[in-house]
């Protein structure tokens, strides 16, 4: 990866860390986003230190909302005149509806249209500096989603897990679309499993829903290092080398939801992403 500039979101603990310290050990210059500057520096330090590689940059941005986002992306366009991975790795969960400060129900804003929008503004610079690699990390729960386009933002009738399972579903659908509108760009699109990994997972959410889970859970979960190693594989394995719009776990690839293949399902969700995040559906 010597040469190669790598931007993971969610870079200060859990899976993104794990992956940046894996990326950044093999040579890559690796830049991680946070919502705190100092929490941010902090985890670069660290990963500089474990990798034995100091070329880590920090980006500061609270992904939920949309100015933000267009804000970093701004950012790491000035700073990075290359891309060649992208990590989209930053979800969340929330048992009771929130909203951002764009109106949009949290889950399905930071899990699925924040690295739609992101995606959507550096993808000139990944296609400029191809072969490129976009890498996003959705969860096994995308088996149990369904997209409820009448319903998007659980306006209606929110779950906690209805909506993370949509999100993630809809994380494999906009790579298996992205994969599709970017073919013969050699940008390649991939979404992957990271397995039950022990992070902080969930833990900010008020209601700690999935306290007791994860208590009952924690000591079957595989480590941060563990659950990044499909992330890390995918971003720089040339055993996937022009491999696309496919779903991973465990390095390999797996079917995902019967609904993910179907093209006027994730059309549908490019053009209703797009519109919510104001970007025009080209390409
Ligand atoms: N852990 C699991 O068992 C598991 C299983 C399947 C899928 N996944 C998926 O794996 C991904 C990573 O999860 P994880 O377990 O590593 O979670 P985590 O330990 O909670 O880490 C989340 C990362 O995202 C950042 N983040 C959270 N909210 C943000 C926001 N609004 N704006 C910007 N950054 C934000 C955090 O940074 P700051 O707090 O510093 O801002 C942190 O770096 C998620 O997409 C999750 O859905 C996890």
């Amino acid at each position: 990866m010597t040469g190669k500039i790598v931007l993971i979101t969610g870079g200060t603990g859990g899976i993104g860390k794990a992956a940046a310290i894996g990326l950044a050990s093999m040579g890559a210059r690796v830049g991680i986003t946070g919502r705190d500057r100092t929490r941010a520096e902090r985890a670069a330090k660290d990963i500089e230190a474990e990798s034995d590689n100091p070329a880590v940059d920090v980006f500061v941005a609270d992904l939920s909302s949309q100015d933000e986002v267009r804000r970093m992306a701004g950012e790491v366009l000035s700073a990075y005149p290359r891309l060649d991975v992208l990590v989209n790795n930053v979800g969340g969960f929330w048992a009771h509806r929130h909203v951002t400060s764009d109106g949009l129900e949290h889950t399905f804003a930071l899990n699925h249209l924040a690295p739609f929008l992101l995606t959507s503004l550096l993808l000139e610079r990944l296609v400029a500096s191809a072969p490129a690699r976009v890498v996003t990390v959705a969860s096994g729960a995308q088996s149990m989603g369904k997209i409820d386009f009448g319903d998007l933002m659980g306006e209606q009738d929110y779950s906690g897990q209805r909506a993370y399972n949509q999100s993630k579903l809809a994380n494999v659908m906009f790579t298996y679309e992205l994969a599709r509108r970017v073919e013969a760009t050699g940008v390649t699109a991939t979404a992957l499993h990271p397995g039950m990994t022990n992070t902080a997972f969930s833990a900010e959410d008020p209601a700690r829903a999935m306290a007791p889970v994860v208590f009952v859970a924690r000591p079957f979960m595989r480590s941060a290092k563990k659950g990044a190693e499909t992330v890390v594989y995918l971003a720089s394995s040339s055993a996937v080398e022009g491999v696309t719009g496919n779903y991973f776990a465990n390095r390999k690839a797996k079917k995902s939801n019967q609904s993910s293949y179907d093209r006027e399902v994730t059309a549908r969700l490019w053009q209703v992403s797009s519109h919510l995040v104001g970007v025009p559906d080209a390409r």
